[in-house]
C-alpha cells in the first residue's frame, strides 16, 4: 500500500517538474539497442526485440498520460531487410503480438494508430494486424502513435518526388519555379503531422540512420545511453526536461 502511494507520488513530482506549457507536441524515437541488451544477458537478439516491444507499451502509456499528441517510433527501416531472415521474421511478427495484447488498452486510452513506410511490402499477417488497428482507432482523438515500418527517409523523399512529378507532368516552368517547401511536404508520408520538436535515440549511438531526414531539420536531438528495453517513463520525462532547457532558434537569434 505504502509502495503504491510512493510510486504515484514520485510520478506526480516528475510531472510537476516538467513545464506543461512547453511540452513537445511530437516526439520521434529511434529505438536502438535491443540486440546489445540481449547480448549483455547472453540471450538471442530476438529476446531484445520482444522486450523492446514491451517498452513500446510503457512509453506509449507514458506519452499518452503526458498529453503528447504524436509519437513516432522507428520500428523497421528500409535497410533492416538485410538482417538474418530469422530476425526479420521475428520483428514482422511483433506488431501482431503487440496489437493482440495491447489494442484494447490503446482504444481505452483514446490512442490512434497510424504508420509511415512502405507498408504494402510487409507480410500479409503484419499488414492485417496494422490495418485492423488503424480502422479500430481511426476516430480516437488522443495520442497518435505512428509506427515507421519499412520506412527510410531518402526512399520517402524519392517516392514523394515521383508522385509530385506525375501530378505535375503538365506543369509550366513557372509552376516548377513556384514550388515551395510547404507544397512538397504534402507529398511526404508525414503530411498530416507536425514536424517532431524532439528526437530521442537510445543506446548511446549518435546517428540519424535515415529517419525523418526532412522532418527533423529543426528538431532537438537527445541521445540517451539506455538500451531501448531499459528505457522507461522516468527516462522519457528526463529527455523532455532536457528538451525544455534548450533554446530553439530555428536559424534566428
Ligand atoms: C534496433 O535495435 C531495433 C530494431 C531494428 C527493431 C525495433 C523493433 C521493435 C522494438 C519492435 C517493433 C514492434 C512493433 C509493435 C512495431 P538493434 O537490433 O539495432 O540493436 P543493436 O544495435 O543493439 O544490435
Amino acid at each position: 500500500m505504502f509502495k503504491k502511494f510512493k510510486k504515484n507520488n514520485d510520478t506526480q513530482n516528475h510531472i510537476e517538474a516538467l513545464d506543461l506549457h512547453n511540452m513537445p507536441e511530437h516526439i520521434a524515437i529511434i529505438m536502438d539497442g535491443n540486440g546489445r541488451w540481449a547480448k549483455q544477458r547472453k540471450m538471442p537478439r530476438i529476446k531484445g526485440h520482444y522486450q523492446g516491444m514491451q517498452t513500446i507499451k510503457t512509453i506509449t502509456r507514458a506519452a499518452s498520460d503526458l498529453g503528447i499528441k504524436y509519437l513516432t517510433l522507428y520500428a523497421f527501416s528500409t535497410e533492416n531487410w538485410s538482417r538474418p531472415d530469422e530476425e526479420v521474421n521475428y520483428i514482422m511478427g511483433l506488431p501482431v503480438n503487440f496489437l493482440n495484447t495491447f489494442l484494447p488498452e490503446l482504444i481505452e486510452k483514446n490512442v490512434r494508430v497510424e504508420t509511415i513506410g512502405f507498408i504494402d511490402e510487409l507480410p500479409d499477417k503484419t499488414i492485417q494486424a496494422i490495418e485492423e488497428a488503424k480502422i479500430k482507432t481511426a476516430d480516437n482523438t488522443g495520442l497518435t502513435l505512428i509506427f515507421a515500418i519499412n520506412y527510410g527517409g531518402r526512399a520517402e523523399i524519392i517516392h514523394g518526388i515521383q508522385t509530385m512529378m506525375k501530378e505535375m507532368r503538365h506543369a509550366s516552368e513557372q509552376d516548377i519555379d513556384a514550388l515551395t517547401e510547404q507544397h512538397f511536404q504534402k507529398y511526404l508520408m508525414t503530411r498530416d503531422y507536425p514536424d517532431p520538436e524532439l528526437l530521442i535515440r537510445t543506446s548511446g549511438e549518435q546517428r540519424i540512420s535515415n529517419f525523418l531526414i526532412w522532418q527533423l531539420s529543426y528538431s532537438e536531438f537527445i541521445f540517451n545511453s539506455k538500451f531501448w528495453p531499459d528505457f522507461d517513463e522516468a527516462e522519457l520525462k528526463a529527455c523532455i526536461k532536457t528538451y525544455q532547457s534548450r533554446q530553439r532558434r530555428f536559424g534566428g537569434l
